[in-house]
This record gives structure tokens, sequence and C-alpha cells, in this order.
């Protein structure tokens, strides 16, 4: 072993038991607080974002529950509110602004409520001096780096009379062993990577996120294995391009042998994966997905713009023939595959042409799906600094253009399943009625159907009776296993 791993090794352990002291100082703190009152300290969570966020408010409920927290749905129960921020577009840090807007009147009427934010938005210093300025009534903000502390900060937040700001500029090592309070059993996402190298010119992540890093193998193996013996069948692998896992590792593994690994645990039903960066997607993954029975047949693959000028300008190091020929190649060998994508419209210097040459694009792929986001200026990016924005009633023009052609062709693709029979993973009620269940397809449609709740969990083959706006309705046929 190496002297760097061995510092790795005895730092995260380092780390740990530290964390494991400030859980149970707090933890004695609010068992005081229950035998005194007979009812348990209550902390919820708000998460913005993707699901890297959603995965990281994941780690931090667990930790809340280790210190003898209840996670409660209702601001007004709460004793500890965590918003968890995301900074990708402006409306998301709108949102942020107008919940701490709403709390403060809480914070008015008890004083003892503990109000923290965390996560992106964090990582920008001109968003922690505002919150500095202008939310005094915050008690605590940390970063997306320093996540692992949360324990010892919020002990230090419990007796502070000042606001605990601690916001760590670069990211550390990675820190294996943090518990996971995950939503669904039965679907778990496992991190495979962290951080961003791409530096896409409108995108924030990288500089919110940090370097890339990949976790290793056996350590991400390890975790898929012990979700298997709790209950998950389905995991989704997550980084924000998989396809350059393990490109900082000294041993030749790439994401592809991930999956053929993760694909042999036995127990474990399905494998979905996200996101991948069209850069990066190599024929050996197309390959390999199409030969990893436990892999659905899908593919998030977003494309952001049809316009090779476009492209370039957002530094997306592919070309529109490149993209065109991955989906080509992956429907080739698969040919179920469901595909969605990302597209921003608005991005500077986007002409009538550049726009003309999106509409083309999305007609020419089919996607079963797109999320659309109109452009975005995030400071810091080179973006930002382009001098050729577009005016926002164009952007809106596009957009609205746009989704005149995609919405009915996502539809009408909806409708080739009219009657099909396709296994279906039971996720849970649906959420419209506990006698209503809802899974999805392997390509990722959402359907809904009738059954006992004893099904949730199962693979079962389900008949389509009835393709309704974007989701499908069904009955069950057969239960497979
Ligand atoms: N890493 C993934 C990728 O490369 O596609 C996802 C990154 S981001 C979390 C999700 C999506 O947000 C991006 O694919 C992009 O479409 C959109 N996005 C990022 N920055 C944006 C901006 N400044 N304005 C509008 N949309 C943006
Ligand atoms: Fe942002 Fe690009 Fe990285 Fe995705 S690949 S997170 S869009 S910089
Ligand atoms: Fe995700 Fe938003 Fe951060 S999209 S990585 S939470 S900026």
């Amino acid at each position: 072993m190496s002297k760097r791993e061995t510092f790795e090794i005895e730092s995260m352990e380092s780390i740990l038991t530290k964390n494991d002291e400030h859980i149970r100082a707090i933890k004695d703190i609010n068992d005081a607080h229950y035998t005194e009152l007979q009812h348990k300290k209550k902390a919820i969570t708000i998460t913005y974002g993707c699901q890297m966020n959603e995965h990281d408010s994941e780690k931090l409920n667990a930790m809340l529950m280790d210190m003898g927290y209840d996670l409660t749905k209702k601001f007004e129960d709460a004793d500890l509110i965590i918003f968890n921020t995301c900074c990708v577009r402006e409306n998301a840090e709108f949102k942020v602004y107008g919940n701490l807007g709403h709390v403060k009147k809480l914070k008015e009427t008890r004083p003892d409520l503990i109000l923290a934010v965390c996560g992106c938005m964090m990582q920008q210093p001109h968003i922690v001096a505002e919150i500095k300025k202008k939310y005094k009534y915050v008690d605590l903000v940390f970063g997306t780096h320093n996540l692992h502390n949360f324990p010892a900060l919020l002990e230090e937040t419990l007796t502070a009379t000042h606001q605990v700001v601690e916001v760590w500029e670069s990211e550390g090592d990675v820190i294996e062993g943090l518990k996971s309070n995950r939503k669904k059993e039965i679907k778990a996402y496992v991190n495979i990577m962290y951080g961003c190298d791409n530096f896409c010119s409108y995108c924030i992540v990288p500089y919110t996120r940090g370097r890339e890093r990949s976790r290793k193998f056996e350590d991400i193996i390890e975790e898929v294995r012990s979700l298997v013996q709790t209950g998950t069948k389905e995991v989704m692998l997550l980084g924000q391009n998989v396809n350059s896992y393990g490109k900082t590792f000294d041993e030749p593994v790439d994401f592809a042998d991930l999956l053929k690994a993760v694909n042999e645990i036995e127990g474990l039903e399905r494998i979905r994966f996200m996101t991948s960066h069209p850069k990066d997607l190599s024929q050996k993954l197309i390959d390999t997905m199409a030969a990893s029975d436990k892999v659905c047949e899908y593919l998030h693959l977003p494309v952001q713009a049809g316009s090779n000028a476009v492209l370039k300008r957002m530094n997306r190091k592919y070309t529109r023939e490149q993209y065109l020929d991955i989906i080509s190649r992956a429907k080739a060998l698969m040919p179920d595959l469901g595909i969605t994508t990302d597209l921003i419209l608005g991005f500077p210097g986007e002409t009538d042409e550049d726009f003309t040459d999106t509409m083309e694009l999305i007609k020419t792929v089919g996607y079963n799906a797109a999320f659309t986001y109109l452009y975005s200026i995030r400071t810091g990016t080179p973006a930002a600094k382009y001098e050729d924005q577009v005016p926002d009633d164009v952007k809106h023009a596009r957009i609205s253009e746009l989704l005149k052609v995609l919405n009915p062709m996502i539809t009408e693709k909806l409708s080739t399943m009219d009657g099909k029979i396709v296994e279906v993973l039971v996720e849970d009620f649906s959420k419209s009625s506990k006698e209503v269940l809802m899974g999805r397809t392997r390509n990722n449609y959402t359907v809904t159907f009738e059954g006992a709740p004893e099904l949730i969990g199962k693979l079962v083959n389900v008949r389509i009776t009835r393709p309704k706006n974007f989701s499908l309705y069904g009955e069950v046929v057969e239960v497979i296993r």
C-alpha cells in the first residue's frame, strides 16, 4: 500500500470517528429533550436540483436520524430546516431565496428553530456574502465539499450565538462510509464519481462540485451488494459524466467494465445510469449495455443543441453528426432503447438557423422525453461574458416553438406502446391513490396500474391499455418474480 493510500484511509477513518462523536453528542442533547418533553425533535431537508443533490440529502437525512431527529414533511413542525440548494439556473436560486423568506416568519416566532443552507449555491462566494448580509437569521451555511462535516457544524451551531459559515473552496478526497437514508429501498442512487472536468461554457457545476473524482471500483461493487441484501432491485449509477469513470485511475478500468461487474451482482434486477456525455460514450459501452441483461435499454444523452456552431461555443466537444452516429449505433444494437435528452434554448449567439438545426435534430432522434431549458447566465462561467446574449422574448418564442413539435412527437411515440406487454418494476403506490401502483418499463416510461401492495418490489408484465399524455396505463398480466 502506498503512503498516499495509507494517508487516505487513516484520514477517512478519523473523519468518520470524529463524525460519530459529534453525532453522539447531538443525540445526547436530543435524547434529553425527549426525556423532558416526550416528543422527538424534528428535521426537514428540502432539496433542489439534480440526483447528486437528492443523494446528498439522503446522506444528511441518515445523519439526522442517527442524531435522534425524526424526519418531518412540514416546515411548521420542524426544529431544524435544511435547504440543500442548486444554482444550475437562476430560477433555482430564486426558489431558495423565496423559501428563506417564508421560513423567516417561523424563525421570528420560534427563535430556537435552526435554519441551515448548503449545497451548490453555497460554493459561490457572492451567494455566501448575500446570506451573511441579508439573511442573518440563517444559523448555518456549509458547502458541497464539507457535507460530511455536518455533524460537527451542527453541534457548533447549537451553542453558537453567531452565524456558523464553513465552505471549503475545493474538494478533498472521496469520503467513503457515509450512510444514506434512501427514500425508496427498491431503487437506490449510487455515486460512482463526483465533480466534473468538462467546463461546458454555460455550466456552473464544475465550480460548485470540483474536479472529477471516481470512487474505487470495489467500494461501488460493495455498496451495490449490500443494497441488494437490504431489498434494492434497481440501482442508478450517478455522476455528472459517468462515461469518464476511472479516467483518473492508474489501472485501466472504465465505465463499461464497471457496468459489467455490477451486472454480475446476484439479486439485482436493473441498472440505470446518468448522466452520459456524448464525447466519452464509447462503442465498448454500447456493446456492454446491449450484452448486459440487467442494464436497462435507456439512455439519457444530453445534446444541448443541434447546431455545430453552438456546440463548439458551448465547449461540448462533439458535433451533431457524432451525436447522431452514437444514437444510430446504440439503436442498431438496442431497438427498444428509450432516449431522453437535455436542451438549452437561447444560448448566446444562437441564430434562427442554429435553432432550426436543433429542431431537425430532435426530429431525427425521436426522443422519448426531453428536458428543455432557457439559457440562464451563470456568473463566473465563460458564456456569461459572451456579448451576443439572446433576448428573453426570443428565448421564450423558441422554446414554445420547439415544444409544439416535441410534445406531439413524444405522445405519438407513447401511443406505439398501446397493447404491448412490457416488463415493469413495481416501485410504489401512485401519487393519486393507494389502490393504484406505479413502476417503470425498462426504457423508462412510467406505467400506472391496479394491483395489490404486495406487488411493490416485484417485476411484473403489464399490458398497456391506455397511453395518455406523457404516461401509460395498463393491467398486470403476470408476476415475473
Ligand atoms: N452533467 C450533465 C450533462 O452534461 O448533461 C448534466 C448537467 S446539469 C446538472 C443538467 C442540465 O442543466 C444540463 O444538461 C443543461 O441542459 C442544463 N444547464 C446547465 N447549465 C445551464 C444554464 N446555464 N442555463 C440553462 N440550462 C443549463
Ligand atoms: Fe455541466 Fe457540462 Fe459538466 Fe454536465 S458535463 S455538469 S453540463 S460542465
Ligand atoms: Fe446538481 Fe444543481 Fe448542483 S443541478 S450539481 S444541484 S448546481
